[in-house]
């Protein structure tokens, strides 16, 4: 069964009387152990699309399902709680916070069962992830960008949930940072069997995933 999927989902902004249809029905189904990537260009909708797999925002119609529940009825904070993570561009790390208080406080709001030593494990995950004991210690702010956007990673993966999106997550990063960053996103779903889903505008990211999806006028269609 997939763990995520999409039946039907539309959505459009109002603009006073007028009405700026962003997703036409999309039924598209999501599997653990794979990374998908989706593409499109700038106000395509791709951050509208993250806002309703992640349950931030609401379908129009439609039903976002997860293990084939509907994620409505699952309850939209729960399923944001214990089943998704998502990255954004700009990290959203809290900045008066060191990098492990910051993956500690993701750890603190989820219902999922997690080890009895949390900030060891949140020191483990921030050194698989690149960012030693040093860095894990300062204060997110002083942290390079790259730095930044692993530790917003270490935190979406701290909760042990399934579905791991990301918002063009390396959009601030030069070129070397990105391949390594998509290093992570790549071994999250081959051998830790995330489903993991990433929008980007880089097509060198998308040739390194499993599937790709490209959004336009609404429909977002197999590409390749
Ligand atoms: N809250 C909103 N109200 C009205 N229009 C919006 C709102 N959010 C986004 N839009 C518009 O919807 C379109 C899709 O936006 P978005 O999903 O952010 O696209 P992308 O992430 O592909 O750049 C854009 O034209 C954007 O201006
Ligand atoms: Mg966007």
């Amino acid at each position: 069964m997939a763990i995520l999927e999409t039946q039907d989902v539309t959505y459009f902004y109002q603009d006073g009387d007028r009405r700026r249809n962003i997703l036409k029905e999309t039924s598209i189904k999501f599997q653990r152990g794979k990374f998908y990537t989706i593409l499109g260009q700038s106000g395509s909708g791709k951050t509208t699309f993250l806002s309703l797999i992640s349950a931030l925002d609401e379908p129009k119609s439609g039903k976002v399902l997860y293990r084939g529940k509907d994620i409505k009825s699952l309850g939209y904070e729960r399923y944001r709680r214990n089943y998704v993570s998502i990255i954004f561009q700009s990290y959203n790390l809290v900045p008066y916070l060191s990098a492990v208080e910051n993956v500690l406080v993701a750890m603190s709001i989820t219902d999922n069962k997690l080890p009895d030593n949390p900030k060891e494990v949140a020191y483990n995950l921030l050194d698989y992830i690149g960012i030693n004991k040093t860095k894990a210690d300062r204060l997110v702010n002083r942290l390079s960008g790259g730095e930044q956007q692993r530790v917003a990673i270490a935190r979406a993966l701290a909760t042990n949930v399934d579905i791991i999106l990301a918002d063009e997550p390396t959009g601030n990063l030069d070129e070397g940072m990105e391949e390594e960053i998509v290093a992570i996103f790549k071994d999250l779903a081959e051998n830790h069997n995330k489903c993991v889903i990433v929008v980007t505008h880089s097509n060198e990211i998308a040739k390194q995933s499993d599937r790709t999806y490209y959004l336009k006028k609404g429909v977002l269609k197999r590409h390749g």
